[in-house]
């Protein structure tokens, strides 16, 4: 089957790309600039198609794929055309987003994309996969849940050493304006930036300070789980929460302003090579997940997996591979799709039910 990887000029799109060829895939790449795919068609040998995802829906039509990855961000405004324009042409839609209002965007077109028999698919990067499948797992072992926390902490090995690609702090960037949020009784609400901070015990053994932050799993694991209050944390410095809690208001006034914005985005490209081959293949990331009832019931679970960006790579490939197997409709997220243990396909990935 036939399928495209757009936005392949990217960092992770040629994460995508390297991962993809590695598994015998020759996927028809795309993106908007002709000049960029060019020169990487001819290296890696593949077809390539250059357009911009406001002409999505009249160019996909003609070219006879089953299936887009779509790897360009920020999706605030890739998501949405690039979604429709798979619905109009009957071919299932993958990204690798975690921004929340493009993940409800996507559960919006439930309905729709089941009358076409086509799947959209979004959140299969590090944000959502490993968080997804892991709250899946500890739902699955308290049905009675109520409340759900989930943690993500990439700040173990390496610090803040380039952590982060361009595009995810671009797409940070972006999201900036929107504040914080997190579920209550099945409504995503706003939650200030550093509230709720909070210390929980990671994978590594280490209690790490954390604060709420809008994690994709705010709309995913309400799909994945049914629970109703769902509140997503990530690890992150002392001095960065305590600066969050004093000037978050500023950080939310300043994303308003597109110029500011911009410029942002401007020094982030200029600036941010994005994580190192050598952190990719080193650094872990760590999840946990709790479950707890209105009796005081609770069910936890931790996960120690690869990089985030190595591991996005993998599973965009792996989550591609299983859509085109079939069988496949609907608006879903990854564990959903393929269950709480899709994640432990990944090499040296471990999930521990006690520390
Ligand atoms: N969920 C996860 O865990 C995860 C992991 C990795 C990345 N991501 C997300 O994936 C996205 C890409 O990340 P990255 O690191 O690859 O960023 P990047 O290096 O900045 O690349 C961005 C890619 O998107 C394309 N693009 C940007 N805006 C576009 C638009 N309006 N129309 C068409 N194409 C557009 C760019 O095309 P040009 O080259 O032509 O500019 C480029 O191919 C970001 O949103 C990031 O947050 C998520």
């Amino acid at each position: 089957m036939a399928w495209m990887l757009y936005g392949v000029t990217g960092y992770t799109g040629k994460l995508l790309l390297d991962e993809a060829i590695q598994r015998g895939h020759r996927p028809l790449i795309a993106g908007r600039s002709e000049e960029k795919l060019k020169p990487l068609a001819e290296a890696y040998n593949v077809e390539y198609v250059a357009f911009g995802v406001d002409a999505a829906a009249e160019r996909l039509r003609g070219l006879g794929v089953d299936l887009v990855l779509n790897a360009a961000g920020p999706y605030l405004y890739t998501g949405a055309p690039m979604m429709d324009a798979c619905l109009h042409a009957g071919a299932h839609y993958l990204d690798i987003t975690g921004e929340f209002p493009v993940l409800e965007a996507a559960f919006a077109r439930d309905a729709a994309a089941r009358e076409r028999g086509t799947l959209i698919l979004s959140g299969v990067g590090f944000d959502v996969v490993p968080s997804d499948c892991l709250a899946r797992y500890v739902a699955d072992k308290l049905p009675t849940a109520t409340h759900l926390e989930i943690v993500v902490d990439v700040l173990g090995a390496g610090g803040l050493d380039s952590g982060a690609s361009a595009g995810t702090l671009k797409s940070m960037i972006e999201m900036s304006p929107q504040g914080g949020r997190t579920r209550r009784n099945g409504t995503l609400v706003p939650v200030d930036f550093g509230a709720e901070a909070r210390r929980f015990r990671m994978t590594d053994g280490q209690d790490v300070l954390t604060m709420a932050i809008p994690w994709g799993d705010i709309v995913t694991a309400y799909h994945s789980t049914g629970i109703p209050n769902i509140t997503t944390y990530m690890r992150l410095p002392p001095f960065f929460i305590a600066y969050a809690q004093r000037f978050g208001f500023l950080l939310i006034q300043s994303g308003r302003s597109a110029v500011i914005r911009s410029t942002m985005k401007k020094l982030i490209d200029r600036f941010v090579p994005g994580p190192s081959e050598q952190r990719r293949r080193t650094a872990r990331s760590y999840v946990y997940a709790r479950a707890t009832d209105a009796s005081g019931n609770e069910a936890e679970a931790w996960l120690d997996t690869l990089e985030a960006y190595a591991l996005t790579a993998k599973t965009g490939i792996l989550a591609v591979e299983r859509v085109l197997e079939g069988g496949y409709r609907g608006a879903q997220s990854p564990a959903q799709a393929f269950g709480a243990d899709f994640i432990l396909q990944l090499e040296s990935t471990r999930r521990y039910d006690t520390l």
